[in-house]
């Protein structure tokens, strides 16, 4: 199949993001990272994807306030200009509206930070730990209008440590997120076809 042109979007470092152009390196690879998309203009991700290549764009969604539909009509206009066929959110921290889901359904997936359907929302580490739980992991799911609620495609298990806190949790979580996320995009497209 021919790789189909995916916005990446970001609020943040990126190291998702990374791992995602790293695996579109493969010609077999069926994403091709057409655009890096964030809300925040100074998520250091954006200048890592600038640095390899992939043309780079910010929304900044304060200057729209609380009209969240505008603000995400000017994510479509930059996502369209780049010929956007597919998105992925990795560590997009913006909450979109059943407006925006809507008109790119079947066509978004996002990775979260726990094993859904357990901790929907922030604070995944800390929740985590605070239940005692003895495994904890990440999740690559279809993007529905209910917040983290929709179809998994994949998701990766680690182990809670004695003695782990937030900071080290999350390192565990993310290491497993690279290895977790190139190939459930991949699964994600074949399945849209
Ligand atoms: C990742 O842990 C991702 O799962 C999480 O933000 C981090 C982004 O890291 N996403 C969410 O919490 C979405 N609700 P990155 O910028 O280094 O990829």
């Amino acid at each position: 199949m021919t790789a189909l042109r995916t916005a990446i979007l970001i609020s943040g470092g990126g190291s998702n993001m990374l791992a995602l152009i790293e695996a579109a390196k493969d010609p077999a690879y069926p994403a091709r990272p057409c655009l890096v998309l964030s809300n925040n203009p100074d998520a250091p991700g954006l200048a890592r994807a600038a640095a390899r290549g992939v043309p780079v764009a910010a929304v900044d969604h304060r200057p729209f306030g609380k009209d969240r539909a505008a603000f995400e009509q000017a994510l479509d206009m930059v996502l369209r200009e780049h010929g956007t066929e597919f998105i992925a959110l990795a560590g997009f921290m913006r909450v979109l509206t059943d407006g925006f889901v809507g008109r790119w359904q079947g066509r978004v997936v996002n990775i979260h930070p726990s094993l859904l359907p357990l901790y929907r929302g922030l604070d995944t580490h800390a929740r985590a730990l605070s239940a005692g739980d003895a495994e904890h992991g990440c999740t690559v799911h279809w993007v529905v209008p209910e917040l983290d609620a929709g179809e998994i495609i994949a998701q990766s298990r680690v182990p809670v440590l004695p003695g782990d806190d937030v900071a080290s949790l999350a390192a565990r979580v993310l290491a497993a997120e690279h290895a977790l996320y190139p190939p459930a995009l991949a699964k994600a497209i074949r399945q849209a076809g």
